[in-house]
């Protein structure tokens, strides 16, 4: 069993390596986390950089009573979180890692699956001071190698989400967000944890409607 879904794993990203090539995608595609190593914390559809010290770890108190936390390396998570912030009025915190990723996709294919082989906690640039101030946490990532990027567990070790609602969000190739949902529940066992919305990478453009319907099924606007 186990076998079969490592396999379908395997095709999946395959095929999805296959599709990103044929659109001249991530290969040549700048790493966002490059751009800055610090936190980017935003308020409402308000960006900020980061570089101011008060707003670089943590979001602006008074406002909404949800977060949407998220990993993105080549943005397409990010378009799905920021439909979300758009349509929920929610806080936004963008997991950055200290230590950029590589913008070469082969390359990063490979610290990502050594990452995950390893059991690797990439450290995360910032903190969120505040997450008491939130009951309901948007949780969003792409898919690696058929699961969350470590540096999620990096963000799921570090923070207690007990007692809150966690939607999940996921975009990749083609795999799902199941173990990504699993593992979430895993790791917080006292959270709520809402069915995942999904996207995948050619759907970016449909983000909006896509979070739009999600939000509506699950009652969160
Ligand atoms: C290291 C790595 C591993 C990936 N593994 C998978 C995978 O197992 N299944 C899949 O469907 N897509 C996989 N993808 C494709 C990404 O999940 C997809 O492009 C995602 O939308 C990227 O999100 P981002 O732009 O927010 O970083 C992988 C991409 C990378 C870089």
């Amino acid at each position: 069993m186990r076998t079969m879904k490592r396999i379908t794993t395997a095709l999946v990203l395959l095929a999805s390596i296959a599709s990103l090539t044929a659109c001249g995608g991530s290969q040549s595609s700048p790493n966002p986390g490059s751009e800055s190593s610090s936190v980017q914390v935003q308020k409402g559809d308000k960006t900020k950089s980061g570089h101011d010290d008060a707003e670089k770890t943590e979001p602006k108190k008074g406002g909404g009573k949800s977060l949407i936390v998220y990993f993105s390396h080549t943005s397409t998570t990010k378009a799905v979180a920021d439909a979300i912030e758009k349509q929920t009025k929610s806080d936004i915190f963008r997991i950055e890692p200290t230590k950029p990723y590589t913008s070469d996709y082969n390359e990063l294919l490979a610290v990502a699956k050594k990452e995950g082989r390893d059991n690797i906690r990439p450290a995360i640039s910032g903190e969120i001071k505040n997450l008491d101030d939130y009951s309901l946490i948007y949780l969003g990532t792409p898919i690696w190698w058929g699961e969350e990027p470590m540096i999620i567990r990096t963000f799921l070790d570090r923070y207690d989400l007990s007692g809150k609602t966690v939607a999940p969000f996921c975009t990749s190739g083609g795999s799902g967000c199941s173990q990504f949902r699993d593992d979430l529940v895993s790791a917080e066992p006292k959270a709520k944890v809402l069915d995942a919305l999904h996207v995948e990478h050619p759907q970016k453009d449909q983000a909006d409607k896509l979070a739009g319907k999600w939000l509506k099924d699950n009652k969160l606007s």
